[in-house]
């Protein structure tokens, strides 16, 4: 995600926040800039699309390093003391030199930088035009920027503007702003993204991680929601959103920089499974109004739902499992025939496509060559197309007619594990959009969007699964082969469970539907064999449960990953793992990934395997 730093202290603050985000880089990013306050008390303020690189050419009119000399501090140009920077991973508006941060209010007063999203961005637009106010960028930085200018306007000082501003805002973010007429001091603000406060001696700084603070201190202060914070070279202030102040509690880091970037955890995809009731906030945040209706910005106008007749989902891997789980809600909630292709096939299968038929094309990356070409195909032929895409500025999410961003932020390792959670509910977000257009009788949006509010919870308590899972994984981490299966969307996602632990634990794997088995794949299984049940679906629970009896007449050892409240497989399953229940069996369905995503982490990890980077695997496929 974003990255954010900031420094006041008697270093050269430009070099010391160019540092910072060069230690953020591995999060990803596809813009960057800086503004810092020069002795005049100016603000100078450097932006560029694309890489560090780009940004320390400007500013350093050399290669890009500060060693080049020129630039602030260099000789005979002051030394800044006070700078911000940012390195942007695109949300609203493309990966361009106007939108990357910092951004300004409507005076030129403050400069602000910004990670997360503001969800009643477009409304406080609105307002703000109302009032005369015109915007440079398609961010909601900038409308940030000038709701804040609007609270300083008032004659406040910079942190009272930036807590009222603050509590005219909906969403998930973190702040920092400065203003030239208060240069000895920066603010940040937190709500619900991330923001450390690092303690120096006579220098204080700010950063979106902890890996860029440990060059400068080791003593750090994690922020909390509801909480602003000011840096002055000498102390650091707390408040809290009504202004009272907050004690600061700081703790010691003696991670390394590796341990740093991965959060504590020992690889990324650890991180990354942990981050998921994270990553659904993200993927909801600004998509839910406050009458708890669906509000899907990005997509077609109403007309368009009423036109289309078939969805065609186009997608590789991951990706194509999240499709399976589209399919599934868009024909039961919807009655809306679908169908899901693998790009690679879609291509040379010569397709039947309606005219009035919609592609849909899921993919992290944005990049994968097989579903960019189908979605070329689809062009060609007129078809309209939409993107669930995670990477904004990414050929597919550039290319498609529109595009719904999943916001899960950088996915680092090889094997997805947050990216398909955030492409099932975005999915999920599609498809009570389209009812609500559609007036679909028998959907409750009411319910839907309660147990959608309900659900980043439901996924912290399932990932208190992990010691559990992590006990079967060592039990089971020599199988030769074990099967996944399931029935409905239970057996969507047992597919995917599947492919996590066969592309990184190299464990073969059979996944078919639980019905399916007596037809063939049976014959596999031996004394120990074990089986995974996906067995969440109540709907065909006793069918679940005979198949499960199937398994285990020949010798199957099987885990069961079930709902809380449900016995039905107590005392019949060798291992039952109950996730939390909500009323949708979709959901249900999605949060059993949690179990399995660790189960195959924790036997890769047995096995000694090399788990963010599996041998013979990419991150982004860009060959046919
Ligand atoms: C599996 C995995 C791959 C991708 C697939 C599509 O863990 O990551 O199967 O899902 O290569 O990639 P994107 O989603 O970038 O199009």
């Amino acid at each position: 995600m974003c990255g954010i730093a900031g420094y006041i202290g008697p270093r050269n603050a430009v070099e010391v926040v160019y540092d910072q985000l060069k230690r953020l880089e591995y999060r990803g990013y596809d813009s960057a800039g800086v503004a810092y306050l020069n002795g005049g008390g100016t603000i100078h303020v450097v932006k560029r699309a694309g890489k560090l690189g780009e940004l320390g050419k400007v500013l350093w009119d050399g290669d890009g390093t500060p060693e080049s000399g020129g630039g602030p501090g260099g000789e005979g140009i002051d030394v800044p003391h006070l700078a911000i920077a940012h390195s942007r991973w695109a949300t609203h508006g493309g990966p361009t030199d106007e939108n990357a941060h910092p951004h300004f209010d409507r005076y030129g007063d403050v400069a602000l930088i910004h990670n997360g999203i503001i969800e009643n961005y477009l409304d406080l637009k609105g307002e703000l035009a109302a009032a005369g106010h015109s915007f440079e960028s398609e961010t909601d930085t900038e409308v940030a920027a000038h709701v804040i200018g609007q609270e300083y306007a008032k004659g406040v000082p910079l942190e009272e503007a930036v807590r009222q501003a603050v509590r005219r805002m909906r969403g998930a973010f973190a702040f920092v702003a400065f203003s030239k007429r208060e240069r000895d001091k920066f603010v940040a603000a937190r709500n619900a993204s991330p923001l450390i406060v690092g303690l120096g001696q006579g220098e204080n700084m700010v950063a979106s991680d902890i890996p860029a603070l440990i060059p400068y201190t080791r003593e750090v202060v994690a922020v909390e929601d509801d909480r602003i914070a000011v840096l002055e070279r000498d102390g650091v202030r707390l408040m809290d959103l009504e202004g009272k102040p907050v004690p600061l509690e700081s703790f010691h880091v003696d991670w390394d920089v590796e341990a740093a970037e991965k959060g504590g955890y020992e690889h990324f995809m650890l991180k990354e499974i942990h981050e998921q009731p994270d990553v659904i906030r993200g993927a909801l945040a600004g998509r839910i109004d406050d009458k708890g209706r669906v509000r899907l910005d990005q997509v077609f106008g109403d007309h368009v739902w009423q036109d289309i007749d078939r969805v065609n989902i186009i997608a590789c891997g991951t990706a194509y499992h999240a499709g399976l789980m589209g399919k599934f809600l868009f024909e039961r909630l919807l009655q809306l025939p679908t169908d899901v292709f693998f790009s690679s096939e879609f291509r040379y299968g010569d397709p039947i496509l309606s005219p009035k038929s919609l592609a849909v094309f899921v993919s992290q990356s944005g990049e994968t060559l097989d579903s960019l070409a189908a979605l070329r195909l689809c062009k060609q032929r007129r078809i309209r197309t939409l993107g669930v895409v995670n990477v904004v500025g990414s050929s597919i999410a550039r290319e498609c007619d529109r595009t719904v961003f999943t916001q899960a932020g950088p996915e680092i390792s090889v094997a997805s594990t947050k990216a398909y959670t955030a492409q099932c509910l975005v999915l999920m977000l599609l498809a009570l959009h389209i009812a609500q257009v559609k007036e679909t009788p028998g959907v409750r949006i009411d319910e839907a969007v309660a147990d959608l509010r309900a659900f980043a919870e439901k996924a912290e308590v399932c990932l208190r699964l992990e010691d559990e899972v992590k006990a079967l994984a060592e039990r089971f981490k020599g199988a030769p082969l074990v099967f996944f299966l399931g029935r409905n969307a239970d057996a969507h996602v047992a597919r995917e469970g599947a492919l996590k632990l066969k592309e990184i634990a190299y464990i073969p794997t059979q996944e078919s539907p639980a019905g399916e088995m007596k037809h063939g794949p049976l014959a596999l299984v031996e004394q120990g064999t074990l089986a995974i049940f996906g067995a969440t679906d109540a709907d065909v629970r006793e069918k679940t449960v005979s198949n499960v009896r199937e398994v285990q007449a020949r010798g199957g050892f099987v885990v069961a990953v079930t709902t809380e409240g449900d016995d039905s497989l107590d005392g019949v399953a060798e291992a039952v793992l109950k996730v939390p229940a909500s009323r949708s069996a979709y959901l249900n369905a999605l949060l059993s990934v949690l179990p399995m995503q660790l189960f195959a982490y924790y036997v890769a990890k047995a096995k000694g395997c090399e788990i963010d980077q599996p041998r013979n695997l990419a991150k982004s496929v860009t060959v046919e």
